[in-house]
């Protein structure tokens, strides 16, 4: 059988891992593939960059819409990332060509997914982006094709590798935010802008793309109820695992009848629950089906390695001929899904208030609580220092958001507040 010849556009963290990669383990992926697999063509910002392997053994190119229009090139791995711009460009024109995409680009196709499996699917060109979603887990393919006959009511999970990264260096070394995003950056985990990080954006996108496998709806970033971890501070990770809980950016999507629900958020878990126990820069992801029951799958969600053996996956693929619809139905399948709006959201909250140690204070809090009809769980305050600010720390019952929205907005104006009120929501993820 002839060879397959890949052009890889984007030589980053992932493009480069990828090229290691198919040189390291050539034997095993090409007996995989059941044919020889050449890299043919590479394009990336800068040729003479040390990358720790040699570019000049491939064909250069500097734009890479020759490389994707190279005979020379069968498959064009779109390794570049960004929503739009030249991965965008580059993907429609390898569509164009009837040359199958590998790429890891979540932004792109939570933002434009709809579109690329249109024209994809009508041209009858696969798109292949485990890469995209978790990083080394292969959750494309499990929810995809492992658990394609199960009706899925609830997935959620965590699916931004740094996020959970600093979370979980801040709560065992108490090392403060920035120096461990610092660490993140330096080990590859991180976005090329890593607010996307932490503001939950990156999870967001993977979310949208795990949403439209699972639920048969259109990408919609839109709909996704996002909050990052920048409020957290390691004061709030310690008073979570006095009340028997961790804290995670949970992303979690739920449909109820033709609604469905979406968010990336900072959450306090129980710590009995599996996935206060995912550490580091691993991921997970948990669904409920109607058949399989529970699946939870663990793996590491971003790096070098983990992220170019999804692309990697994705060439064997590729090699053999095997894919499926983009999102797993025929686009025309792919509904408008209405969105909860969060504040309609029931659940409960942990509040952590920096005021003025002096009586009084919780009288009012608790006065502004009644008025928005939130209950109090518990209370506690670690310290007594009159004068100064203490943290006061609140848990309450049930309660719908946007009322504790509207109560912490009349807190956060009180005399006695010190700084900004800190909001968590608590999932007790009982499913
Ligand atoms: N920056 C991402 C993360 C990795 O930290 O999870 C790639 O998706």
């Amino acid at each position: 059988m002839e060879p397959l010849k890949i052009g890889i556009v984007g030589l980053g963290t992932v493009g480069g891992g990828v090229v290691k990669l198919l040189e390291k383990n050539k034997n095993l992926i090409c007996q995989r593939a059941g044919r020889d697999i050449l890299i043919t063509a590479v394009c990336a910002h800068s040729k003479d960059k040390d990358r720790g392997f040699d570019v000049n053994v491939y064909e250069w190119f500097d734009n890479p819409l020759d490389l994707v229009k190279h005979e020379n090139v069968d498959v064009v791995l779109e390794l570049v990332g960004g929503a739009d711009g030249i991965a965008y460009d580059l993907i429609k024109e390898a569509i164009s060509q009837k040359k199958p995409i590998i790429t890891a680009n979540k932004a792109l196709l939570a933002t434009h997914g709809y579109e690329i499996a249109e024209i994809a699917d009508k041209a009858n060109v696969p798109v292949f982006y485990e890469a995209a979603v978790a990083g080394g887990i292969p959750i494309v393919k499990t929810i995809r094709e492992g658990l394609a006959g199960n009706g899925i009511k609830e997935i959620y999970g965590i699916l931004n590798g740094t996020s959970n990264y600093i979370l979980s260096e801040m709560t065992k070394t108490k090392r403060a935010f920035d120096d461990v995003l610092k660490d993140a950056q330096e080990k590859g985990y991180a976005e090329a802008d890593p607010t996307f990080d932490i503001d939950g954006t990156d999870a967001a996108h993977k979310l949208a793309i795990l949403s439209t496998i699972v639920f048969r709806t259109k990408p919609n970033l839109h709909n996704i109820y996002t909050k990052g971890i920048s409020e957290i501070k390691a004061k709030d990770i310690d008073f979570a695992k006095t009340l028997g809980y961790e804290i995670k950016l949970i992303a979690k999507a739920f449909s109820s009848g033709d609604t469905l629900g979406q968010s990336v958020t900072p959450c306090l878990i129980p710590q009995s629950h599996p996935l206060s126990s995912i550490n580091d820069v691993l991921n997970a992801v948990l669904f409920e089906g109607d058949f399989v029951k529970y699946s939870l799958s663990v793996g590491y969600g971003a790096g070098e390695g983990p992220t170019a053996s999804a692309v990697v996956a994705d060439v064997i693929d590729s090699a053999l001929g095997i894919y499926r619809p983009v999102f797993g139905v025929n686009t025309a399948e792919l509904k408008d899904a209405k969105r909860v709006a969060e504040s309609e959201n029931m659940c409960r909250f942990y509040m952590r208030l920096p005021v003025l140690d002096k009586p009084g204070v919780i009288a009012e809090v608790a006065s502004i609580l009644k008025d928005e009809d939130v209950s109090i769980e518990s209370m506690l305050q670690h310290g007594h220092d009159p004068g100064q600010s203490v943290s006061v720390v609140m848990t309450t019952h049930e309660t719908a958001a946007a009322n504790i929205y509207n109560a912490i907005e009349k807190i956060s104006t009180l005399r006695f507040m010190t700084s900004e009120p800190c909001l968590i929501q608590i999932e007790d993820l009982t499913s």
